[in-house]
């Protein structure tokens, strides 16, 4: 133990203060052992610092500190741009310095298993070796700056429906070669200072108390010692979650959480010296993340917001440009820039990383200031899904007089967030009508989109280009401009597969589960490995993207065409800018295993890289690879294995335009027995997994299928939600009343959504853990005895009164989160 002096100084109460929050966003402090405060705050791509006394009811996010809002993870994935990522963090690392903040929560890793999940926007990619690079290279650049960082959501949290209280049942394989992969990438290339516990159960078991998770895999698999915190409010157990390998809840419980800490110690049930080692993993964190902390730090928000432009600019994706329509780069034609959002630009998702941002740049202003001549349509209005036809005419006859007409369309607000997932992935209804009417009146449309997440686009075939702008931060429109005119040749390519619809989606029939599980019943099969293995159509696969010019790819060559698992392979290979622009190309290399006794996906990713090449210049690309990326993870074994066998070495521009092939002749250091589930479970080798049913699910998960309905005759308990009661005579009542005070509250908006989500799915436990005092443990008691419409003690009666006046403190209860 590193502070063994300084804790054999603290008091038992001390040490299990420490092991909490002091507030929303700081650590306890012990001031007489020079123990400072150190502040963590969000994140992911740009720093949330709220300014708490100023925050308004319903405004429940807003209010922080003006910050760069950096595109979101959903663009900068699509940018497979490790430098640039790790600029970003640099530039996120002085942020922090700047307003005194130690700890920046992010980056999110979690896997796009479904396209719905409302915070597809924050995380990377359906693909874990995507998502695990570019997550390590974000890390390196804050801490290079001596600020820490949060990897999240540690593990399967793939949705925000039910999050707090779901059970993700997913097997080992799964885990360990999907879920779980981007962590430990991550971890093992970047050591974050802490990682963040995710809210939901792993098969059956609190994430903040998983000892497998955080003690086996984490620890002692992965080699980490840094901190684990909760996700906010994901504290179940406090003294579980030490004995497993948590060790600090966030926020402060009220002092709840340490208070059961002292009892636990005193009457044995938690060693002292687990408590102390606990302790040691949070003041290295307290001395390391003050150390780098001084007063008047400064940085070039204006160098930030460039910077930001440069990332938005690398990672939109052009999805098509017939004709060459793009780019716009003839200043004589008429240019129609009609929809809303090329003057208010869709930029980030809403929830704990919205910013606040320094600048806004809008993609119109641009034009104009650049001596465009552009007219302007609204075209709908973006608080609102209903066609407004007036709008719609209005814009169509601006079309009718364009040389072009370039139509900003997209996901609006209330499409993505934190806290609820969405119910389709249509665009607005009065967006696709507006594309319609402009089509009729003009035949050269361009649709510039916006959103994190897939959509489909039922006017693809007949407009002649998109630009997937994603959510691509403050410099969003900036960056538009650039990569319309070509000051910036686009070079992002998709990080997740766009499907045709959402009846194709691997985990459609189990997103988002039932009130107790969701099921990942597609196993291995997310995202590509998916409509690869079942041969779908997809709208625009994995890793696409086009450039205004052309790369040439040949000459592929393998350091040896034989090898054993402990060895590296160098594959190496020549592209050349063939076209007449200077551009960037992203170089994808995929291995397809041998037919084995195992199901495997036909190709995975297991290297990439981005070179930017003048016209006609060439360059010779080298990616290394090694056991990991020809291993799968043999269930048997517990471990990972490369069978024996020839395996491809697929190059290319996506996952679906394979230029380049060889193979290699693999000789496993190892001989052990494969799974075979070929005649238990034949839906993975050759069928649809999206229907695996019962039988084939329990035969790769190895043990049963947890019940996935409550048996609703048990009694409410804290670990409910008021989900689970609203059958009970007064769980009704009480549903309605609360669901029409968040309403007044947020608004009706998307405010107001996410309330009613938290209030209706967090567990009853929360209340109390997360009002800052304004429901106790005894409220929170009489609230399980009214749900249960048990006979009503005093307590609860006075509960009842109040539930009025406690509910008028539902501000304060969201204002911090
Ligand atoms: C989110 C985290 C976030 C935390 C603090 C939680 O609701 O899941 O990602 O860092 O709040 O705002």
């Amino acid at each position: 133990m590193k502070y063994k002096e300084i804790i054999s100084k603290l008091t038992l109460e001390e040490k299990a203060a420490l092991c909490s929050g002091k507030d929303f966003w700081h650590l306890v402090d012990v001031g007489r052992l020079g123990i400072p405060s150190i502040m963590v705050t969000d994140g992911p791509h740009g720093l949330r610092k709220q300014n708490q006394e100023k925050t308004a009811a319903g405004d429940v996010l807003g209010n922080s500190a003006p910050a760069t809002c950096f595109p979101t993870a959903s663009a900068t994935a699509s940018s497979w741009d490790i430098e640039l990522i790790g600029e970003m963090g640099k530039a996120l690392g002085d942020e922090c310095l700047k307003e005194n903040v130690s700890v920046l929560l992010g980056p999110g890793v979690n896997m796009k298993r479904s396209p719905l999940c409302g915070r597809n926007f924050e995380y990377f990619s359906e693909d874990p070796f995507l998502a695990g690079k570019m997550a390590a290279s974000f890390i390196n650049g804050v801490q290079s700056k001596g600020v820490g960082t949060s990897l999240k959501h540690f593990a399967a949290n793939n949705q925000e429906c039910r999050r707090m209280t779901i059970d993700s049942v997913v097997d080992e394989r799964a885990l360990r070669e999907i879920y779980l992969t981007a962590f430990e990438i991550a971890v093992k290339e970047a050591k974050p200072w802490t990682i963040m516990n995710a809210y939901n159960k792993l098969n059956g078991t609190y994430c903040a108390e998983n000892k497998w998770l955080l003690t086996d895999v984490l620890r002692d698999e992965w080699g980490y010692n840094g901190l684990v915190v909760t996700d906010w409010g994901a504290e179940n157990e406090i003294v579980d979650g030490i004995k497993a390998g948590k060790n600090l809840e966030m926020p402060s419980s009220g002092g709840i959480g340490p208070k059961k800490i002292v009892n636990a110690v005193n009457s044995g049930e938690l060693d002292v010296n687990v408590l102390d080692k606990n302790v040691d993993t949070i003041l290295e964190l307290i001395f390391k993340g003050a150390e780098n902390l001084h007063s008047n730090y400064d940085c070039d928000m204006k160098a930030h917001h460039a910077l930001a432009r440069k990332i938005a600019g690398n990672s939109m994706v052009l999805l098509k440009n017939e004709e060459n329509i793009l780019p716009l780069d003839d200043k004589s034609k008429k240019i129609a820039f009609i929809g809303e959002m090329a003057k208010q630009p869709r930029y980030q998702g809403a929830g704990s990383s919205l910013i606040n941002p320094t600048e806004l740049d809008s993609c119109y202003q641009e034009f104009l200031k650049n001596g465009y001549k552009v007219a302007y349509a609204r075209g709908y209005d973006k608080t609102t899904d209903e066609v407004d036809e007036k709008l719609i005419a209005s814009a169509a006859e601006l079309a009718s007089k364009a040389d072009i007409a370039v139509v900003f369309i997209g996901l609006t607000e209330i499409y993505e967030s934190e806290g609820f997932d969405r119910k389709h992935i249509n665009l607005p209804p009065s967006h696709n009508a507006l594309v319609n009417a402009v089509l009729e009146k003009n035949e050269n449309v361009v649709v510039v989109l916006s959103g994190g997440a897939a959509v489909s686009m039922p006017w693809l075939y007949d407009v002649k280009a998109v630009l997937n702008g994603l959510l691509s931060g403050q410099a969003s429109g900036g960056a538009m401009f650039d990569v319309l005119t070509g000051k910036v040749n686009p070079s992002g390519k998709l990080s997740e597969t766009y499907p045709l619809n959402l009846d194709d989606t691997p985990s459609r029939y189990n997103f988002p589960g039932t009130l107790l599980t969701v099921e990942y019943r597609e196993s291995i099969f997310i995202g590509y490995r998916y409509y690869d293995k079942t041969e779908k159509e997809v709208l625009f696969p994995f890793g696409f993207g086009l450039s205004y010019t052309q790369f040439e790819y040949s000459n592929i060559k393998l350091s040896k065409k034989e090898f054993t698992d402990n060895e590296t392979l160098v594959v190496s290979f020549k592209v050349k800018n063939i076209g007449e622009r200077d551009g960037a190309e992203v170089c994808q290399l995929y291995v397809a295993s041998p037919e084995s006794k195992i199901f495997k996906a036909p190709k995975e990713l297991k290297g990439f890289k981005k070179v930017f090449l003048k016209s006609g210049e060439e360059t010779t690309v080298e990616i290394e690879l090694n056991k990991r990326s020809f291993a799968f993870y043999n269930v048997n074994v517990h471990d990972w294995h490369v069978e024996s066998g020839e395996y491809k070495i697929l190059v290319g521009t996506s996952s679906r335009e394979i230029l380049l092939t060889d193979k290699v002749s693999i000789t496993s250091s190892i001989e052990v027995d494969v799974p075979d589930y070929k005649l238990q479970a034949p839906v993975y080798y050759n069928g649809d997994m999206a229907f695996a049913t019962d039988d084939e699910f329990t035969a790769v998960l190895c043990h049963k299928i947890p019940e996935k309905e409550r048996d609703m005759s048990l009694p409410i308990d804290k670990n409910c939600t008021l989900e689970y009661a609203v059958g009970t005579k007064r769980g009704e009542k009480i549903t309605k009343v609360i669901t029409a005070v968040v309403e007044k509250i947020g608004g009706g908006g998307i405010n107001s959504e996410m309330m009613k989500n938290t209030a209706f799915q967090i567990p009853l436990r929360c209340f109390v853990t997360m009002s800052s005092g304004v429901f106790n443990d005894e409220m929170c008691d009489a609230l399980c005895d009214v749900l249960n419409d048990k006979p009503l003690t005093p307590s609860a009666m006075k509960l009842l009164k109040n539930i009025p006046s406690a509910l008028k403190k539902l501000p304060e209860l969201f204002k911090s989160m």
